[in-house]
């Protein structure tokens, strides 16, 4: 059948399936329009406090690819794209909290080199504690953090944050490269996924 096919988007009463149809839950918690708008922002942010330098900017898997592509856009200064792949959560809302290190960038060596972590969200702190501690051991010229979602009242750890797109509710969130089990990272606007509250 071909991706028009509709037969397995409804329940046996007929009420839309979320979980097979992302876009017919909730109502966008961030628009695309506000997302872009703030993206910009912080674009135009990042290009002023680099002015003169060239930044290494590592994106996090998978999370942060969506936020990445956008904001380096609309960074005008000399930039190296790198990825970097962490994962902890597995199927869960909240964090193991043991963060394990999937692939690394390419340039391990950023001895040196201004570096700056582009993160989707930062939640508990764990991984971007983790990815702090990677990338100081590597003495970088300069590390600074982006994170396009701060979650603070989950904080278990305390992490410097340079620029943050926005502040969130303790609510586990979707789309805009966010996963929930591998899902919904391609919803174009973020939204609370229902039934998901962290504990
Ligand atoms: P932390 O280590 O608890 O700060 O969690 C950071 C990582 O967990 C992020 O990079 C996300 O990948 C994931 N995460 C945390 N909160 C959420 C959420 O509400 N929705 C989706 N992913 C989340
Ligand atoms: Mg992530």
């Amino acid at each position: 059948m071909g991706a028009s096919g509709t037969s397995d988007r409804s329940t046996a009463d007929g009420r839309a399936d979320s979980r097979k149809d992302p876009r017919r839950f909730g109502k966008a918690l961030i628009d695309a329009a506000t997302l872009a708008r703030r993206v910009e922002q912080l674009g135009k942010q990042i290009t002023a406090d680099y002015a003169g330098r060239e930044v290494v900017a590592v994106g996090i898997l998978k999370g942060a690819a969506f936020f990445y592509t956008d904001l380096v856009r609309h960074v005008g200064v000399p930039l190296v794209v790198e990825f970097l792949r962490v994962e902890s959560y597995g199927g869960r809302t909240s964090s193991s909290g043991e963060v394990q290190l999937v692939s690394d960038t390419d340039a391990a060596d950023v001895g040196g080199r201004h570096v700056l972590i582009v993160e989707d969200i930062v939640d508990s702190g764990v991984t971007m504690q983790y990815l702090r501690k990677l990338f100081l051991a590597r003495e970088p010229a300069s590390l600074a953090t982006c994170t396009l979602l701060d979650k603070p009242s989950r904080r278990r750890i305390d992490v410097p944050l340079d620029y943050v797109g926005f502040k969130v509710a303790d609510l586990f969130v979707v789309g805009y490269g966010m996963d929930h089990g591998g899902r919904y990272r391609n919803l174009p606007y973020i939204a609370a996924l229902e039934g998901a509250q962290a504990p």
